[in-house]
């Protein structure tokens, strides 16, 4: 059974290791890559199947009003199932307990449509990562 979960002291380095492999690795880039400077600031969140971790996601503030996602991540062999939409889901309802009134991200352009099957919508083209990968910034309203 998948649980939602949020990853306490060791867990981090697995944590971590996912989100490198599935968003980092395939383009070369090396360890530490996957990380920025609101990690301490952030909430961390993830999908665990027994003590496997199978999905990552990070939501932040970028002010009062405003929640962003990032690193949005499941293990290849766990797509599909619902795992994505159920991250995203935990991290709206705790991004509206915390008073977000909406969500942002930068949605890569393979994932555009499963952040549209969730209720996102585009609201402009953004940037292009590794000189490949374009990103459309994507809105929810929460309230
Ligand atoms: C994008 C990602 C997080 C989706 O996770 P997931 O657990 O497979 O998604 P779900 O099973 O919750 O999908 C929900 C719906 O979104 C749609 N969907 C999922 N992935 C999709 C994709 N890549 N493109 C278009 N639609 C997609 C599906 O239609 C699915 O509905 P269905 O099951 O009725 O068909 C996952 O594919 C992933 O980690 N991809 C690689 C990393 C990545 O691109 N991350 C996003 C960075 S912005």
């Amino acid at each position: 059974m998948i649980k939602i979960c949020f990853p306490q002291g060791k867990q981090f380095e697995d944590y971590y290791e996912l989100r490198w492999r599935v968003l980092r690795k395939p383009w070369n880039q090396p360890r530490g890559s996957e990380k920025d400077e609101l990690e301490d600031k952030s909430i961390h969140i993830m999908a665990c199947d027994g003590d496997k971790i199978v999905g990552v996601a990070r939501l932040h503030f970028n002010s009062k009003e405003e929640a962003q996602i990032r690193y949005m991540a499941v293990d290849e062999n766990y797509r599909r199932r619902g795992i994505g939409s159920t991250m995203l889901q935990r991290s709206e309802e705790i991004a509206k307990e915390r008073g977000a009134s909406h969500i942002v991200l930068n949605a890569r352009e393979n994932a555009v449509g499963f952040y549209e099957k969730n209720g996102y919508k585009i609201v402009e083209k953004s940037y292009v990562l590794f000189g490949e990968i374009q990103h459309y910034k994507m809105m929810k309203k929460l309230r």
